[in-house]
C-alpha cells in the first residue's frame, strides 16, 4: 500500500529531475519553514461539518500549475500540454498529490509505479522534439492489479501469494498503452482474484489493497471487481483506468462511480497477459469519465495478438473508434429498443423514473424508443433474484450454466498464466487453496475466518471439483449459452421481428444485464445517468448491442452523452455529478452490499 514515505522518495527524485532539467530552484529556506502547517485544511484533511453535510468530505482538488485538472478531459490535458503551459511531469505530480489526499480513505492505489516520473519526463522531452505520438501521449493511467506490467511493479491480483513472482512480459493491452505514450502510473485495486475465489465476499476487498470504497458512499458496494479502477478515476485520481470483466466487473465499477465503461466483445482486446478467470468470458474494458476519454482508451488497447487467438477472429476500424463519436443531432432517426419484461421490470422504480425521463430527453431529440424488445430465451436466463451466474443449476441443469463454463475454464487457464510466471512456487489452483488457508489470517482460506471473505474460497474450492474436466455437461453449456443470449437473446431483440432497432437501453445497475452480455461476449457500454436518493451511490443508463458493434455503440453512447452534457436545467440530473465522499471516515468490512 501506499505509503508518505514511498511519496516523499518520488518527490525527491522529482527534484533531481526538476533541478537538472535546470525548470525548478528550490529556495530551501522557504521550504523548511512551510514544513509544519499552520492550517491543514482544506486540502490535507477535510473539514468537519455539521448539519445536512455532517458526513460529508470535502476534498478540494486544487489547480494545477494554473489547470483545472479536476474532472480534465483528454483533449483538455493536450492542448495544454502542446501549448506547453503545462508538462506531463507536472500532471503526474498534481496526481500524486491527489493520491495522497484521498487515497488513504478509498485504497484505489494498489501500488505505484516508481519509473513514473522518469516515463513522464521522458515523454515530455520527446513532445519538446516535436513528436507527439497521438491522443494518449502524455495522459497517465491505471490498470488492475491482473494485468501483468513487466516493470518494477508486481501483478498480483490482489494476493499475497503472487508477491515476487516476475511477468514473462507486459500484457498486448499494456504494452499498447505504453507505445501509445500513455504514462502508466502504477496498479490499481480490485476484488481478489477478480472475484473468483469466494461467492460471499465484500466487494473490492483484497488482502494486498485492503477494500477500495466508491468515493460517492464509502460505506457501500463499490462495484467490482475492478474497484480501485472506478474509483480512482472517480476521484480524480488518474484520466482513465483499465479493468477486466467476466461477469460485471467493468460495469458495475463503472456505473456505480459515475463513469463511463466500456466492456468489449471478446476478443476485441487480448486478454495475454492478464490474470485469467474464464478465456470464454473475459475481456479488457475501459473507465474513464468521458465517451471520448474512454473510446482513446479502447484506441489505445484493441487489436489482434497472436497470444490471444479470440483477437484473429476479430471485426474492427484499422483506424480507431474515435471516428464515430457525435453529437445529439444524430439522434434523428434512431431506433431503441427497452426490454422491458427481460431487464426494466427487475430495476427499482427510482431508477425506473430517473432513467425513463432520461429516455424521454432522448426522444426529444428524435429517437424512436420501442417498448417490449425482449430477448426470447429470458425465461432461462434470467433469475429475477438478481446477479446470478449460476443460474441454470438454480433451475435444475447445470448443462445450462454459466458458472460450469466459468469453473472448468478458471482451473485450466490459470495453470496456463501460472505456468509462465518466473520466481514463484504457486503452480496450480491447489497451491492458491493451500496458501490461503495456511495464511488463513490474512487471505481468509477457510469460511467465516476474515470478514471480507465470509465464504472462504468456495469459488475457488468449485472450480477444483471440477477439475478443468471439459466433459459433455461443459460443452452442453457452452453452447447453450451462446444460443441463449445470442441468437435466440439479444440478437432476436434487436432484429424485433424485422423492425430492427439500433441498440437496446437497458439499466446498467441490474446484474441480469452483465449476465446476458458476459455469456454472449457481447459488448456493454454504461454511461453515468443518476444517484440513488438513499445511498448517494452513481448507476448508469446502459446501451446493449451485438458482436463487434463498438462502433455504432459509441455513436449512440457519445449521442446520448451530448443530450445529458449540452442541456440546461433540464438534463441537470442525469449526468456525472461529482463524489460527495459520503461517510468519508468509514472503514467497514465487508461494506454494504446495497
Ligand atoms: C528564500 O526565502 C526566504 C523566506 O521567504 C527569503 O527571506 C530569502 O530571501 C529567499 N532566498 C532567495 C535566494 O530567494
Ligand atoms: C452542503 O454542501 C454543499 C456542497 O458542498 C453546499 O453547497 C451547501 O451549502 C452545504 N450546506 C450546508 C448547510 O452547509
Ligand atoms: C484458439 O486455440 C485453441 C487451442 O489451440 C482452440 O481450441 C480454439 O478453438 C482457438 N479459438 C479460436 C477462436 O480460434
Ligand atoms: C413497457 O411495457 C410494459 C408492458 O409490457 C409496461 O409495463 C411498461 O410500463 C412500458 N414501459 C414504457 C416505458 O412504456
Ligand atoms: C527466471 O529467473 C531466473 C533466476 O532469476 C533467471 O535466471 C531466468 O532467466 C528467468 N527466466 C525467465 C524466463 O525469465
Ligand atoms: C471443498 O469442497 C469439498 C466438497 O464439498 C469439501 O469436502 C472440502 O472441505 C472443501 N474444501 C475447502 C478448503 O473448502
Ligand atoms: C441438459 O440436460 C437435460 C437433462 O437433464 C436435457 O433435457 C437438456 O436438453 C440439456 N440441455 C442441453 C443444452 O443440452
Ligand atoms: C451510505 O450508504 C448507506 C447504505 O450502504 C446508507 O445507509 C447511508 O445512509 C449512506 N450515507 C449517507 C451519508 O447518505
Amino acid at each position: 500500500m501506499l505509503s508518505r514515505g514511498a511519496l516523499l522518495a518520488i518527490g525527491v527524485a522529482f527534484n533531481a529531475i526538476g533541478s537538472s532539467a535546470g525548470r525548478h530552484l528550490y529556495n530551501t529556506t522557504q521550504i523548511l519553514g512551510t514544513q509544519t502547517l499552520d492550517s491543514p485544511y482544506p486540502y490535507e484533511v477535510p473539514v468537519l461539518q455539521d448539519g445536512v453535510n455532517a458526513s460529508s468530505g470535502q476534498f478540494p482538488m486544487p489547480t494545477c500549475n494554473g489547470f483545472t485538472l479536476e474532472e480534465a478531459t483528454i483533449d483538455q490535458m493536450q492542448e495544454a500540454l502542446s501549448k506547453g503551459t503545462l508538462t506531463s511531469v507536472q500532471i503526474v505530480m498534481c496526481y500524486l498529490q491527489r493520491i495522497w489526499q484521498t487515497d488513504e480513505y478509498i485504497r484505489s492505489i494498489m501500488e505505484l509505479n516508481p519509473d513514473i516520473l522518469e516515463i513522464a519526463a521522458s515523454l515530455d522531452l520527446e513532445r519538446k522534439n516535436g513528436h507527439v505520438r497521438g491522443p494518449l501521449h502524455g495522459i497517465p493511467f491505471l490498470v488492475k492489479d491482473n494485468i501483468a506490467t513487466k516493470d518494477k511493479m508486481e501483478t498480483t491480483a490482489g494476493s499475497w501469494m503472487l508477491l515476487g513472482s516476475v511477468v514473462p512480459r507486459d500484457a498486448h493491452v499494456v504494452r499498447r498503452l505504453r507505445e501509445s505514450g500513455a504514462v502508466l502510473m502504477g496498479h490499481a485495486t480490485l476484488s481478489e482474484w477478480a472475484d473468483m475465489r469466494t461467492n460471499s465476499y465484500s466487494e473490492g476487498y483484497s488482502a494486498r489493497g485492503g477494500q477500495a470504497r466508491s468515493p460517492y458512499n464509502l460505506t457501500t458496494n463499490p462495484g467490482g471487481s475492478s474497484s480501485g479502477s472506478g474509483g480512482a478515476v472517480a476521484a480524480n485520481i488518474g484520466m482513465f483506468s483499465l479493468g477486466t470483466e467476466t461477469d460485471g466487473s467493468v460495469i458495475s465499477p463503472a456505473e456505480r462511480n459515475a463513469l463511463v465503461g466500456i466492456k468489449p466483445t471478446v476478443g476485441l482486446t487480448s486478454r495475454a497477459g492478464v490474470i485469467p478467470e474464464c478465456h470464454n468470458q473475459d475481456t479488457v474494458g475501459c473507465l474513464a469519465r468521458t465517451v471520448r476519454d474512454a473510446t482513446y482508451c479502447l484506441d489505445g488497447i484493441y487489436g489482434q495478438d497472436t497470444r490471444d487467438n479470440y483477437t484473429l477472429i476479430q471485426k474492427a476500424p484499422s483506424n480507431g473508434y474515435t471516428q464515430y463519436l457525435t453529437s445529439k443531432s444524430s439522434l434523428k432517426g434512431a431506433v431503441f429498443g427497452l426490454p422491458w419484461l427481460t431487464f426494466w421490470q427487475y430495476s427499482s422504480a427510482e431508477q425506473q423514473t430517473t432513467l425513463l425521463s432520461l429516455i424521454s430527453l432522448i426522444e426529444s431529440h428524435g429517437a424512436t424508443i420501442i417498448n417490449g424488445t425482449e430477448l426470447p430465451s429470458r425465461e432461462k436466463i434470467i433469475n429475477p433474484e438478481g446477479w446470478d451466474w449460476d443460474f441454470g443449476s438454480t433451475r435444475g441443469y447445470p448443462n445450462e450454466s454459466e458458472y460450469t463454463v466459468v469453473k472448468v475454464d478458471f482451473y485450466n487457464d490459470i495453470r496456463a498464466y501460472l505456468s509462465e510466471l518466473n520466481n514463484t512456487d504457486i503452480r496450480s489452483l491447489e497451491d492458491i487453496m493451500q496458501y490461503n488457508i495456511d495464511n488463513v489470517g490474512t487471505e481468509g482460506g477457510l469460511p467465516d475466518v476474515h470478514p471480507a471473505f465470509a465464504g472462504g474460497q468456495d469459488g475457488f474450492n468449485a472450480s477444483l471439483q471440477s477439475g478443468g474436466v471439459m466433459d459433455e455437461t461443459y460443452w452442453q453449456a457452452l453452447s447453450f449459452m451462446h444460443r441463449a443470449t445470442r441468437e435466440d437473446g439479444i440478437d432476436a431483440a434487436l432484429y424485433n421481428s424485422g423492425n430492427l432497432v439500433d441498440v437496446l437501453l437497458v439499466p446498467s445497475d441490474l446484474g441480469q444485464v452483465t449476465n446476458v452480455a458476459a455469456q454472449a461476449g457481447y459488448p456493454l457500454i454504461t454511461l453515468p445517468a443518476g444517484i440513488n436518493s438513499e445511498t448517494g451511490m452513481p448507476f448508469g443508463l446502459g446501451l446493449m448491442g451485438s458482436a463487434w458493434s463498438e462502433g455504432t455503440m459509441l455513436k449512440w453512447a457519445s449521442a446520448i452523452e451530448d443530450v445529458q452534457l449540452s442541456g440546461g436545467q433540464e438534463t441537470r440530473d442525469f449526468r456525472r455529478t461529482l463524489p460527495k465522499w459520503l461517510d468519508y471516515r468509514a472503514k467497514n468490512v465487508p461494506v454494504n452490499n446495497v
